[in-house]
């Protein structure tokens, strides 16, 4: 799976800041058509994507477009107009049902059908966002092959329950690890909130790594200077890859010698402990870092 420490957003009628974008070297471009973008400039925007699509080079990053949600009335023209660019993944906010999931996996396949792609050649990441949202999040996340990554949306979350938003975001902690939980479950990628006061790093740095010792994959930014530090915060550090190669080295020898349990540097291994260790060598190889 393509990593996804950190995923940009930028409205898509802004071409500037999909250039910008393209130059970071971050993991994801996602370039909106939603909240980002005014009501008036859906159309604009649609156009803008497509040309950046066709002229810029965006390197390694992966090319994201959201759409409007489903029953925004806009969601048809998006889609269409967005799987007419060739992203590498479709990005639907506000899901809030399997069958929604599955509507937009079927409209993407008959794109691929029709064009002469590889069938899950496009991607699909959601936004889940809303109270109904997180209590169908068992239904949503095993809805298609096709997805990829739950992006917890923290802000339309808080207004869907009504709850006021604070620094240490305590009022989200039950939805953020509700859909840690249905990603695990499912094999996805689950994507944090944004850290919406961007100047302010080290609160960024510490939500970050708080949601990387939760168990996200990756956390949205809506800044270039958030992309260093989100992204530093979701690899795993060189002493964090060195442990973890030590666990599943020594979990073998001792494994042969008919041991399921034992002592490395004063701590107990076991099971689980190696199975963290494979996770986070795995993160390690996605970010490039063995
Ligand atoms: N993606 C790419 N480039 C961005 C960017 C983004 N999200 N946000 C800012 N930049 C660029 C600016 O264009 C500017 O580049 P320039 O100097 O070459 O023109 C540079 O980074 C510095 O920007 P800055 O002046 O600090 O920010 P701003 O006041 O112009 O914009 C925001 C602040 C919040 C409006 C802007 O960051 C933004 O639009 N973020 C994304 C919002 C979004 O998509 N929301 C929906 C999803 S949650
Ligand atoms: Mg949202």
């Amino acid at each position: 799976m393509h990593s996804r420490r950190a995923l940009l957003y930028m409205p898509g009628d802004d071409r500037r800041k999909i250039e910008k974008a393209a130059t970071l070297g971050v993991d994801c471009i996602c370039m909106d058509l939603e909240d980002g973008t005014a009501l008036s400039k859906k159309a604009e925007a649609r156009m803008v994507i497509a040309q950046a699509m066709k002229e810029l080079h965006f390197g390694s990053s992966e090319r994201c477009i959201r759409i409007n949600s489903i029953g925004s009335g806009f969601e048809k023209d998006d889609l269409a107009s967005a799987l007419a660019a060739k992203p590498d993944s479709i990005v639907v906010p506000k899901i809030e049902s399997a069958e929604q999931v599955k509507w937009v996996s079927d409209q993407i396949e008959s794109f691929e059908l029709s064009n002469q792609l590889h069938l899950g050649n496009i991607r699909l990441l959601i936004g889940v966002e809303t109270a109904k949202g997180i209590l169908n999040l068992k239904e949503i996340a095993e809805a298609d092959k096709r997805l990829e990554a739950i992006i917890f949306g923290g802000e339309d979350y808080a207004a869907s329950i009504g709850a006021t938003r604070t620094r240490e975001a305590t009022e989200l902690l039950y939805a953020r690890q509700a859909v840690i939980a249905a990603c695990a479950a499912n094999d996805l990628q689950a994507i944090d909130i944004v850290y919406i006061d961007f100047k302010d790093l080290e609160g960024l740095r510490l939500e970050s790594e708080q949601g990387a010792g939760f168990g996200f994959s990756g956390k949205q930014v809506i800044h270039p200077n958030q992309v260093p530090v989100v992204q530093e915060a979701f690899t795993p550090s060189n002493e964090a890859i060195a442990y973890a190669k030590r666990v599943v080295e020594s979990f073998e020898s001792s494994q042969q010698e008919g041991k399921g349990a034992y002592a490395l540097n004063g701590r107990m291994i076991d099971m689980p402990l190696l199975k963290n260790a494979q996770k986070v060598l795995e993160r390690a190889r996605a970010a490039g870092r063995i």
